[in-house]
């Protein structure tokens, strides 16, 4: 038996239980494990001491959840927020209704364990045989049914499903990769299994370069307060062109792409930053409509207005002063207002910003935002202060 499996049996869960309490507690890591080695073996003790330790930070991901499930830290790390997952199992049987669904590489369950309360008759499989056996015990721990296997995504036969939904690993050596090839499985081989699907859902890298998104697409991107998680690609529905929305959650608004042509005009009292799930789904035009602004820069992503405007698009700041991009010049600026902290942002601008923040060599007790961008090719630098958050 693996060392999960053992925290599984009924004294695995007394000293999980145990573990938890003293980890909650905020007991020592070594004092922990020695109380409790001395009412059980070393091995169920260190892997209830991980656990709860796991339980604890998945907390974030999985609120109250998070207290009954159990974790791989990997498996942790990658899944999929439970606003996130619950966002498109709702977006899933919206569109497609609550049928088959097959969880081609299901990881520790958190789309799964969405789908499943979604209504949804989950199949789910991953390669690793350990991760699976979390996802199966998060199922069981959860009241839900699902199959949960250990087997390689191509064992499926997608035409099998109603919907074939793909998570795949997007990670190398700890670093999130924008390259769907370096994607496992990669992504001819998802490609290939969506052809043969009856409908076919995959979560992404949010920075997917737009080649690899096949025609009569629909893509999502979705941004959890005000951070980009990931983009969804909807497939199987025979219209030509990519369509492309945008998502906020957890207040679930959606903006999609109507066409509308941006106008761009010079650098007004207030500048926007848009979020950034509408930058990448290339809708910064329509955002710069809800809030009747223009460009800055037809090539840029920040908009300007006149008066000040508040949506939960766009996070706002007020304009002190647009100056052509210099150090001298910045420094100088921020010396005469005795700015000892700025908050650096930069869009098109090859700035290296902790360089910059260094080179600076602030003093002061003040605060602002500096913004760094470019009109056409001439750099330059706004000083600004925060608008409140809608
Ligand atoms: C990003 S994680 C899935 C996370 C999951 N959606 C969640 O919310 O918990 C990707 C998973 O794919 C699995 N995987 C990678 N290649 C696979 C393959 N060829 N077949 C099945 N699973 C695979 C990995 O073991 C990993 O657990």
């Amino acid at each position: 038996m693996g060392q999960f499996e053992l925290l599984l049996t009924p004294a695995g869960q007394k000293v999980l239980a145990e573990a938890v309490e003293l980890v909650r507690g905020g007991a020592d890591p070594v004092q922990a494990a020695t109380a409790l080695r001395r009412g059980y073996g070393a091995d169920l003790v260190s892997a209830a001491l991980t656990q709860a330790g796991l339980r604890r930070r998945a907390v974030v991901k999985f609120g109250a959840d998070a207290e009954v499930m159990y974790f791989t830290p990997q498996g942790l790390e990658q899944a999929t927020r439970v606003e996130v997952a619950e966002h498109r199992a709702r977006r899933l049987v919206d569109r497609w209704g609550a049928g088959s669904v097959a969880d081609a590489c299901c990881g520790i369950g958190g789309d799964l364990v969405a789908l499943a309360r979604a209504g949804c008759a989950v199949d789910a499989v991953d390669v690793d045989p350990v991760t699976a056996a979390v996802a199966r015990a998060n199922v069981a721990a959860l009241g839900l049914r699902a199959s949960v296997r250990v087997a390689d995504a191509g064992e499926l036969d997608p035409g099998a499903y109603d919907v074939w939904f793909a998570d795949p690993a997007r990670r190398t050596s700890n670093r999130r990769t924008f390259d769907p090839n370096a994607y496992t499985p990669a992504w001819p081989v998802l490609m290939e299994m969506v052809g043969r699907s009856r409908a076919a859902c995959l979560k992404v890298a949010p920075g997917i370069p737009y080649e690899f998104i096949p025609d009569g697409t629909e893509a999502e991107w979705v941004s959890f307060r005000g951070e980009v998680k990931e983009a969804s690609l909807w497939l199987g529905d025979k219209s030509q062109e990519v369509r492309r929305k945008a998502t906020l959650l957890p207040i679930r608004e959606t903006l999609e792409a109507s066409g509308v042509e941006p106008e761009v005009g010079t650098i007004g009292r207030y500048l926007y930053d848009p979020d950034g799930a509408a930058v990448r789904a290339h809708l910064v035009a329509e955002v710069a409509q809800i809030i009747t602004g223009r460009l800055i820069d037809p090539q840029i992503a920040y908009i300007t207005s006149d008066s000040p405007a508040r949506s939960p698009w766009v996070s706002g700041y007020e304009v002190e002063e647009v100056m052509p991009f210099s150090l001298k010049r910045l420094r100088a600026a921020l010396r005469d207002r005795h700015v000892g902290s700025v908050t650096i942002k930069k869009r098109g601008s090859a700035v290296d910003v902790e360089r910059l923040r260094r080179d600076l060599r602030l003093h002061g007790d003040n605060t602002r935002v500096v913004l760094l961008t470019r009109l056409g090719n001439r750099p330059i630098a706004i000083l600004a202060t925060e608008l409140p958050t809608p």
